[in-house]
């Protein structure tokens, strides 16, 4: 059996309060909490209309509610919070506001390591106090996962109407081929501090 040193146990006390410290760090970011809030509002009411949607007029009618709602719903939460409130992707289908810029490429790119080791992309998200141009800028992403509802848009299997209506308004569309649990992309919030 190996004894633990003195030295040995002291640093593992200090690994395990720092461990604690940051986690309580984390639970009690008034940031990261407004930032959850805020995307919330916007995945429920654009789900909500989203499902209103394809119920009522099928998916077809459904892409204008992306198209036309989920960049007016993230507006005016910007408008209303301080926030700047998007969405992005690796494989964005509106390239205009959907692409990433650095920071949320890397990201993006953490998230899909992190999935490939097992954690689960519902809760996956990062916080980072960032430096710019205009100064430090709290930034705020969380994963957003293909659910079934997401595939007659996003998936391996869209029908052909549906795929004719996507080419029609996005020549460039990157958005097809996910299946369930994939990464659809991300939610993306920041603020100045
Ligand atoms: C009816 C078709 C349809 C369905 C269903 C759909 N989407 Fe989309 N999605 C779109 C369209 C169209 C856009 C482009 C919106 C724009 O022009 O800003 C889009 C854009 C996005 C974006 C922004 C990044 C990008 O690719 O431009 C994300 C993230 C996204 N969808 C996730 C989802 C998720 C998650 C679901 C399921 C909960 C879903 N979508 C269901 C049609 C759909």
């Amino acid at each position: 059996m190996k004894v633990l040193t003195r030295p040995t146990l002291a640093a593992a006390c200090a690994l395990l309060i720092a461990g604690l410290a940051h986690a309580d760090d984390k639970a009690a970011n008034p940031n990261v909490d407004e930032a959850k809030g805020l995307i919330k509002q916007f995945a429920d009411q654009l789900q909500s209309e989203l499902k209103t949607s394809i119920n009522n007029g099928g998916p077809i009618k459904a892409i204008e509610v992306c198209q036309k709602r989920a960049p007016a719903i993230a507006a005016g939460l910007s408008r209303s919070s301080g926030w700047e409130v998007g969405r992005t992707s690796l494989k964005p289908r509106n390239a205009k506001l959907g692409a990433p810029d650095d920071w949320e490429r890397g990201v993006l790119e953490s998230f899909e390591t992190r999935k490939a080791s097992g954690e689960s992309v519902e809760t996956m998200a990062h916080a980072e106090v960032v430096e710019t141009d205009q100064g430090q800028r709290f930034r705020f992403m969380k994963a957003v996962p293909t659910q079934e509802v997401c595939l007659a848009c996003h998936g391996t299997e869209i029908s052909e109407p549906v795929a004719a209506a996507l080419d029609e308004r996005y020549p460039q569309d990157q958005a097809r081929g996910f299946a369930l649990g994939d990464i659809r992309g991300a939610f993306s919030l920041s603020k100045p501090l």
